[in-house]
């Protein structure tokens, strides 16, 4: 499926809920969000119904996102529906890690092929701090787990915030020196609370890492299907990554398109263009005519972000972190 850039989209991130187990202050409110009608809320057989059509469409690779997408029931059971559908590649997860001491096992056996899990405090108290919530424990523990069942494909993501977890950072990296776990640094961006905060800047978090564990050699070879830029280091048994969202965009080679969990086909990050598709699933229309509509729909995909540049206000989502599942 190309967008009318010539773009080909063949990744698809699914977010399955915009509830949380934690409260990061940069992405939700401490007292939680307005909790979504359930019927407004997607079915996992409406869910495979469009991953199907999706499919069709030429989407190989899907990333299950929430909120937090472990405390949706019975997860495992969608993505090894996900994976029973011939033409899907890859299912991998983006998860806080909280539930993974207990979901681990399951997931992989229901076919997961990666996880990506958010930490960006090492440390007890700051994590709690930062969260709201003092689960850093199981997260660590959920690491552990997966690494004791030899599950190949995990990924940390750290977002670097100032004067909040600048003196974590170099610990963090630290998974990547001992295991075999890519550990990426994604800058801020400006969507809803994140407002309220600065990034750290990338040239910084080189320098930190260039200090501390040595030099940085740009790593060339593809590693994972997102926007992040490589380096090995010297020892280290994994790699660092950056996401350099608000900078060096990766807009050029996008390959990707959004469904929140109510249904909304978001076709980038920052606008609201896009498609209510839960009407359209619940209006009796077949499967051929969604499938047309989702085409169109996806060859309108915007160009590029710009989240730079501050005088954009005409077609900016208004949708939360939590909501659009990063
Ligand atoms: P893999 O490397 O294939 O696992 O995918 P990924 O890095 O895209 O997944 P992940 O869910 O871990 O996302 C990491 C960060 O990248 C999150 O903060 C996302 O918001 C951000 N991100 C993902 N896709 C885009 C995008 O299209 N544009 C921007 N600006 N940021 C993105
Ligand atoms: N900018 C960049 N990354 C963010 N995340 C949440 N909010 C933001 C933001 N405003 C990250 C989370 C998680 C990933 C899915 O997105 O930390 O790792
Ligand atoms: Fe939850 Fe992720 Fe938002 Fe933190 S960043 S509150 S873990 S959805």
């Amino acid at each position: 499926m190309l967008d009318q850039f010539g773009r080909t989209i063949e990744y698809m991130r699914i977010s399955v809920t915009e509830r949380c187990n934690l409260r990061c202050t940069y992405c939700m409110p401490a007292e939680g969000i307005k909790q979504m009608r359930c019927k407004d809320l997607l079915s996992y057989e409406e869910i495979i119904r469009l991953a199907k059509i999706f499919a069709e469409l030429g989407i190989k690779k899907i990333k299950l996102t929430g909120g937090e997408p472990l405390v949706r029931l019975n997860i495992c059971q969608l993505i090894a529906e996900l994976k029973a559908i011939p033409q899907i590649e890859q299912v991998t997860i983006t998860t806080n890690g909280v539930l993974l001491p207990q979901m681990a096992k399951d997931l992989i056996a229901a076919g997961l092929d990666g996880v990506n899990i958010s930490l960006d405090s090492v440390n007890r108290e700051s994590f709690h701090q930062l969260t709201l919530c003092d689960q850093l424990p199981n997260v660590l523990q959920g690491i552990d787990t997966l690494l004791a069942l030899n599950f190949k494909s995990i990924k940390l993501n750290c977002v670097p915030i100032a004067g909040i977890n600048e003196d974590q950072l170099m610990d963090i990296a630290g998974f990547a020196q001992k295991y075999p776990i890519s550990v990426r640094f994604i800058e801020l961006m400006p969507i809803g609370m994140a407002h309220d905060f600065t990034a750290i800047e990338t040239t910084k978090v080189l320098s930190m890492l260039q200090e501390r564990y040595g030099v940085l050699t740009p790593y060339t070879s593809q590693l994972g299907n997102g926007p992040a830029t490589y380096y090995s280091l010297p020892n280290f048994k994994g790699k660092i990554g950056f996401i350099e969202a608000m900078h060096h965009k990766f807009c050029t080679n996008c390959n990707r398109v959004r469904l929140t969990s109510n249904g909304f086909l978001k076709l980038c990050l920052q606008y609201d263009k896009g498609i209510d598709l839960k009407d359209l699933l619940r209006s009796q229309k077949a499967d051929n005519v969604i499938r047309e509509v989702i085409e169109e729909t996806i060859y309108q995909k915007p160009k590029e972000h710009l989240f730079d540049d501050s005088s954009i206000v005409e077609g900016k989502d208004q949708r939360n972190m939590f909501q659009v599942g990063g």
